[in-house]
C-alpha cells in the first residue's frame, strides 16, 4: 500500500520533471529584430538624406533618446533634472503608426517644444539612427554648444555633478564610462546582438557606454561627417564612440565613473549625489529621489561641501 501511494505520487512528479526538463532544453525563438535594412545599405548618409522631421525647437545641451510611448518618462524628466539643463527628446515613429500615439506625441511636442520626431520606426535596433540624427540636429542648430550629453530616458541625471564632470575635464573630446577590451555579442538571444555580416571584428578595445556620454561641441560635426564614411552597425555606442570617434578619428575617450551605466544598491540620496548619471531608474523612482537631490544641489551651490562622509561608498562595487 505504501509502495502504491509513493508510486502514484511519483507519477505526477515524474511528468512535471520531464516537462520542465524538455521546456528547459527547447530554446524559445530569438527575439524578433529586423536588420534587413542594413543589407540594403549600411551608409548613414543614405538614411539621413531623405529623413525629415516633424517638429523641432531650441538650442540644447542634453539630448536624450526616448520612445513614442514613454510619455511618463518624459514628463518626470521635465519636472526634475531637465529644469536645470536644456534638454531635447529624440524619437522615431511608433511601429503601429497608431493615431492616438502619434496624436499624443504631436500634442506633447506642441505643448513642450522639446521633442524631435523623425520619420523612422522607433525600435532598439534603430538607435544608431537616432543618435546620428541627434548629432546632425546639434551640428546644424546648435553649433555653439560646448558639450552635448547623449543619454536615455531611463537615466537620472544629476545636473550639478554633470557640470562638475565637465569642469574637471574641460578639454575632453568624448567622455563617459569607458568599457574596455570587450567583444561584440554574437548570440542572437542577446539584446546587443550584432551579426557578423554587419561587423566583422569581434574585439572592441574601448568604447563609452551609451547610457550617457559627453561629446565636446568642437567635434560633433567631424564625428557626423566621419560617420557618413563608416558602415553603420546596430549598437549605437560602439558605433559612435569606438568605430567612428576612436578607431577612425583617433579621438581620445576619457573615462569618468561618475557618468555611470549603473545605479546604487540603496536609495540614499548621497549615493546618487556622487553620480552624474544613474541608469535604469524608473520615473516613479526619479520622483522619489529628486527632492533630496535638489536640496543637496542647493547646498552644494552655496558651499561645495556636501554628503560629507560618503566617500567610502563612492565605488562601483556599491552599484549594480
Ligand atoms: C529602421 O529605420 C529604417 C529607416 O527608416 C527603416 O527602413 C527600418 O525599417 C527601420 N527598422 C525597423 C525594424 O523599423
Ligand atoms: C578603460 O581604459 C581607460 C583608458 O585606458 C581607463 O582610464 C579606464 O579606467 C578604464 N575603464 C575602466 C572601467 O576601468
Ligand atoms: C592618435 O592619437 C594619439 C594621441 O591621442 C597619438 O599619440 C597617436 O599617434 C595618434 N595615432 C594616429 C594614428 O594618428
Amino acid at each position: 500500500m505504501l509502495l502504491l501511494t509513493s508510486m502514484l505520487a511519483a507519477l505526477p512528479a515524474g511528468w512535471w520533471l520531464a516537462r520542465t526538463v524538455s521546456r528547459g532544453l527547447m530554446l524559445p525563438a530569438p527575439p524578433p529584430r529586423d536588420l534587413t535594412h542594413y543589407m540594403r545599405t549600411k551608409s548613414l548618409r543614405d538614411y539621413l538624406l531623405d529623413m525629415w522631421f516633424k517638429n523641432l525647437l531650441v538650442a540644447q545641451l542634453a539630448q536624450l533618446t526616448s520612445a513614442p510611448m514613454h510619455f511618463d518618462y518624459r514628463n518626470v524628466i521635465r519636472k526634475t533634472w531637465a529644469k536645470y539643463q536644456p534638454t531635447l527628446f529624440i524619437m522615431g515613429l511608433h511601429r503601429t503608426h497608431s493615431e492616438s500615439i502619434l496624436g499624443g506625441n504631436y500634442l506633447e511636442s506642441k505643448q513642450f517644444n522639446d521633442i524631435l520626431v523623425f520619420d523612422f520606426y522607433d525600435q532598439y535596433q534603430n538607435l544608431t539612427l537616432k543618435t546620428a540624427l541627434m548629432l546632425k540636429w546639434a551640428s546644424e542648430k546648435c553649433p555653439q554648444a560646448k558639450f552635448l550629453f547623449k543619454t536615455d530616458d531611463d537615466v537620472l541625471v544629476n545636473p550639478w555633478m554633470l557640470q562638475r564632470v565637465i569642469k574637471d575635464h574641460p578639454r575632453a573630446q568624448l567622455l563617459g564610462y569607458s568599457i574596455n577590451k570587450t567583444k561584440l555579442h554574437r548570440d542572437e538571444y542577446n539584446k546587443y546582438y550584432v551579426p557578423r555580416w554587419l561587423a566583422r571584428d569581434d574585439f572592441i578595445p574601448q568604447y563609452l557606454s551609451g547610457t550617457g556620454y559627453l561629446i565636446n561641441g568642437a567635434y560633433i560635426k567631424k564625428i557626423l561627417q566621419t560617420a557618413y564614411l563608416v558602415p553603420m552597425v546596430n549598437v549605437e555606442d560602439v558605433y559612435i564612440t569606438y568605430l567612428v570617434a576612436k578607431k577612425t578619428l583617433n579621438l581620445t575617450l576619457t573615462h569618468d565613473r561618475r557618468v555611470s551605466p549603473m545605479r546604487p544598491w540603496v536609495t540614499f540620496s548621497c549615493l546618487y549625489w556622487h553620480l552624474a548619471a544613474a541608469h535604469s531608474v524608473r520615473p516613479s523612482e526619479i520622483l522619489k529621489i529628486w527632492p533630496s537631490l535638489k536640496i543637496i544641489g542647493k547646498e552644494y551651490n552655496r558651499k561645495k561641501k556636501v554628503c560629507f562622509g560618503y566617500e567610502f561608498f563612492n565605488k562601483d562595487i556599491f552599484l549594480y
